[in-house]
C-alpha cells in the first residue's frame, strides 16, 4: 500500500477540503525516517540530517505524547500520507504557538494541500486552545511556503536579516503570524 493508510477517519481527525490531519502512530517511524532523509523538502528545512531510526523513534514518541507539540500526518482525502504539520507551544495552555509544515511527497506540492492543511490546523487550534497568535519563521527565499501561508491567512510581520544558516549560507527569514481575533473576523465574513 506504500504510504496509504486504509483506516477510516476517526472522529478526532481534523478534516479540510483537500486534506485531513491524522494523529501520529507508532508505525509511522519508517515513513517519517524515509521522508526526512530523502524528500526534496529537506532543502527547505533547517534540520541536521540524516536521522537514524532511533532518533526518528524518539522524535515520534515525543511528538505524539507531549501536549505542547500537537503533531499530525497530512493525508489526502483519498487516504495517501503526504507530510507532517504541527504546533510547538511553550506550555500546554500557552497564548503563543509556532507552526511547522512539510509536504514530503513532492508530487503534491502546488496543489493547494499545504494551504488547506495550514487552514485546517490553525482553525482547529484556535477553537481548541486559548491561543492568541500562531507564528512561524520561513526562509525569505522559500516563496512557495510564503505564498502558501499568505493564502492560508498569515500576515508578514518582518524580516530577520541573516538569521539562519542554511545550506552553507546565512540567510534572511520572514516572520509571519495569524491572530485569533483576525481569524474569527475572516471566518465570519
Ligand atoms: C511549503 C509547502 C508546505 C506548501 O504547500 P503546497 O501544497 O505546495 O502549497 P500550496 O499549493 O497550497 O500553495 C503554494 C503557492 O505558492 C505558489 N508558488 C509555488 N512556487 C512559487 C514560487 N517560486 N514563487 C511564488 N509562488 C510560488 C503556488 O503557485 C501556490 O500559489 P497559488 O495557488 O496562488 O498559485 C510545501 O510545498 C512543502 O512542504 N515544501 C517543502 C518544505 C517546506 O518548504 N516547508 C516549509 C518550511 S517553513
Amino acid at each position: 500500500m506504500g504510504t496509504s493508510s486504509p483506516r477510516k477517519a476517526a472522529p478526532t481527525w481534523l478534516v479540510g477540503k483537500l486534506v485531513r490531519l491524522r494523529p501520529l502512530e507508532p508505525n509511522d517511524v519508517a515513513l517519517l525516517q524515509r521522508w526526512v532523509n530523502t524528500s526534496p523538502a529537506r532543502d527547505f528545512i533547517n534540520t541536521r540530517l540524516p536521522f537514524s531510526r532511533e532518533q526518528e523513534r524518539d522524535w515520534l514518541a515525543h511528538a505524539a505524547s507531549d501536549p505542547k507539540t500537537p503533531t499530525f500526518i497530512i493525508q489526502t482525502r483519498r487516504g495517501t500520507d503526504i507530510g507532517v504539520i504541527g504546533l510547538q507551544l511553550d506550555e500546554p495552555r500557552s497564548a503563543r504557538a509556532t507552526l511547522g509544515i512539510s509536504i514530503f511527497e513532492r508530487r503534491y506540492w502546488d496543489r493547494g494541500c499545504g494551504t488547506d492543511a495550514v487552514r485546517t490546523l490553525v482553525d482547529g487550534a484556535f477553537r481548541a486552545m486559548p491561543l492568541v497568535r500562531i507564528e512561524l519563521v520561513v526562509l525569505a527565499d522559500n516563496e512557495r511556503a510564503i505564498r502558501c501561508y499568505e493564502r492560508a491567512g498569515f500576515a508578514r510581520e518582518g524580516v530577520l536579516r541573516r538569521v539562519l544558516y542554511h545550506l552553507g549560507r546565512r540567510k534572511d527569514a520572514v516572520v509571519m503570524s495569524a491572530l485569533h481575533e483576525e481569524w474569527l473576523a475572516r471566518a465570519s465574513r
